[in-house]
């Protein structure tokens, strides 16, 4: 879930195009009707103690699949010392949106000892995040392009788990709230609604070379859209999406400045995982 599931969904997107067996994301406390001892559930949750990540864990050995597991602690981490999971624990004392590189370099590495290769060269994959000032003249340039807007992030599938990435960041770290669009699917709905649409609304496109983002932008400047597209720095997907999450962190922590709220709180997102403590046995 939130912070620590965006590192599945990276994860996907990578693997969409190379894996020869099927792989999903669950963001749910139950797992698929398929899951079985040919399975494999990687559980990523930065605290450790988020139930639904938990109740998948047990769910998934309950039918005997193989189970591992990233984490800072809590009840996931006294689970995988008990049943004997392979896991690797990752620093502490961090809000889970912030420790993602550390998740997930540490996902990549302990799915490639099953095999699963996500990246080869991991040194090289945070190269595009050295060079800090051109990025955070961009990201301080998203923040202003965006404060007092309804965000709407668009990006194509390949690049949907930073499509939310961006989203999810504006949510928690600038209090905003964001849509997120998928192009084809946009085409097929979404598209009417930008007939007439609402003045508070500003697209952020994620680019691609692709033929339908073209039209998108194209389609959206002739509506007298306000947008912005982002151009990624990398050498492949993963390290595209790395700098762009970087882009988007820096951007909703601008923009939380530019509103006043902080960063690092999320009340709602506690006073929530409070019911469920209170609530589920
Ligand atoms: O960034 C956040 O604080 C949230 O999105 C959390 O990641 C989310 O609530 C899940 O918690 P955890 O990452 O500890 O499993």
């Amino acid at each position: 879930m939130g912070g620590s599931g965006i590192v599945c969904d990276m994860i996907y997107s990578v693997l969409y195009s190379s894996s020869e067996v099927p792989v999903t994301v669950v963001k749910d406390f139950q797992i698929p009707r398929w899951t079985s001892k040919n399975s494999l559930l990687c559980a990523i949750s930065y605290s450790g103690n988020t139930l639904e990540t938990l109740n998948t864990v047990l769910k998934a050995l309950e039918v005997g699949a193989e189970v591992c597991v990233v984490t800072s602690g809590g009840k996931l981490l006294d689970l995988a010392r008990v049943k004997g999971l392979p896991h690797v624990v990752v620093d502490g004392g961090l809000i889970p949106r912030a420790a993602f590189p550390q998740l997930l370099i540490a996902t990549v590495k302990l799915l490639s000892t099953y095999g699963v290769n996500i990246c080869s060269d991991l040194k090289s994959l945070t190269n595009v995040l050295r060079d800090v000032e051109p990025i955070s003249k961009t990201s301080k340039g998203l923040a202003d392009f965006l404060k007092n807007s309804l965000p709407v992030v668009i990006s194509n599938m390949r690049f949907y788990p930073l499509a939310m990435r961006f989203k999810d960041e504006l949510n928690e770290n600038s209090k905003m709230m964001a849509k997120v669009e998928l192009v084809p699917e946009w085409a097929h709905n979404d598209i009417v609604g930008w007939e007439l649409p609402l003045s508070i609304v500003k697209s952020l496109v994620i680019w691609d070379d692709d033929l339908v983002i073209e039209f998108l932008i194209e389609y959206l400047r002739g509506r007298g859209v306000e947008l912005e597209v982002l151009k990624l720095l990398g050498d492949d997907l993963l390290s595209k999406m790395l700098y762009g999450s970087y882009i988007a962190g820096l951007t909703s922590v601008y923009l939380a400045e530019l509103r006043g709220v902080k960063a690092e709180e999320t009340k709602s997102i506690d006073m929530y995982k409070e019911f469920l403590r209170r609530r589920v046995k």
